[in-house]
């Protein structure tokens, strides 16, 4: 997944105008609290990537003076004390360590509800805006399916293409009761989560193709909500495990569902195929590479 960079949230500045990202030279006649200041200097010490710290000054409009000033009040000790409720007694290190701490908290959960803000699902908000929907989906796996590829590079792209990779699914055995009477089936469908991709794409150029497709015309991992769907022949069950064969999963992927495949319900006649029937001689042949790592 690309990581979304959270950008840190300013606390509150006592009288100060809101800061303008594009104002380099300081504002006049703002004023700053001690609180601000330490935040301010906590940030620039902290900061790690070279010219964060001159992004920080510049977004906060200040000047570096500003930051040359305040580190020296730091130092010194001034900001703390200026930062101080007026009941404590003066120089009590654990309150000061306390204040420092809670300082980090609010300055931490700024930055985590920032990068909420900034995760890569804008279509929950637009989906769910205005009324009682289901924004987000909670699902626990109900067990884990073993096959003998360790690696996403280099294996079939499809159930249809791993005739004879034999694997097996321990299923969780508080589910045991579910299995009942799925062993007069002959194959199962496997909806599980695809749990190594990266970051969802909207296109993608598939294994089996050369061009670029939407990702919902494709079977391609990198999908908005990585659900895979793999048809696989049942072998046998013992107790909670499932040997089965035909599996297109890396090992330890987490199996979200099962469900029997019934020809009526499952196969049409007469489907359209769209890209891949030019396409499916590769089938047999193809293997994955990283493209999707
Ligand atoms: C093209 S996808 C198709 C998956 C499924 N048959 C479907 O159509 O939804 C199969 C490929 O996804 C990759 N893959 C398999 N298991 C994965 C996992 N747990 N996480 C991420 N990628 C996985 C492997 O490269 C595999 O060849």
């Amino acid at each position: 997944m690309t990581e979304s960079r959270a950008k840190p949230v300013s606390p509150p500045q006592v009288g100060s105008a809101t800061p303008d990202p594009g104002v380099h030279e300081p504002p006049r006649r703002r004023r700053f609290s001690a609180l601000y200041k330490t935040w301010i200097v906590e940030e620039a010490n902290a900061a790690r990537d070279p010219g964060a710290v001159g992004a920080l000054v510049r977004r906060e409009g200040l000047g570096s003076s500003h930051l040359a000033a305040w580190r020296r009040q730091y130092r010194a000790g001034a900001l703390e004390a200026l930062s101080r409720g007026s009941g404590r007694p003066p120089g009590n290190p654990l309150a000061v360590e306390n204040d420092r701490l809670r300082n980090r908290v609010t300055r931490l959960e700024a930055r985590l509800k920032q990068a909420g803000r900034e995760s890569p699902t804008p279509w929950t908000t637009s989906l769910t805006a205005g009324r009682p929907a289901v924004a987000s989906v909670t699902f626990r796996p109900i067990g884990v399916i073993r096959t003998p590829f360790t690696d996403i590079k280099g294996m079939p792209v499809q159930a249809a293409a791993a005739n004879g990779v034999e694997g097996w699914i321990d299923l969780a055995p508080e589910l045991v009761e579910g299995l009942r009477d799925l062993e007069e089936f002959s194959h199962l469908m496997l909806l599980y989560h695809l749990h190594q991709t990266s970051a969802a794409r909207l296109t993608v150029i598939p294994f089996l193709d050369d061009r670029p497709h939407g990702i919902f015309a494709t079977r391609s991992p990198v999908r908005p909500n990585s659900i895979g769907l793999s048809t696989v022949r049942l072998l046998a069950i013992k107790g909670t495990r499932l040997h089965v064969e035909g599996v297109d999963m890396v090992d330890g992927t987490p199996l979200l569902d099962i469900k029997p495949y019934v020809p009526a319900f499952d196969d049409r006649d007469h489907a359209r195929i769209g890209w891949f029937s030019e396409h499916l001689d590769r089938l047999a042949n193809a293997r994955t590479d990283d493209r999707f790592r």
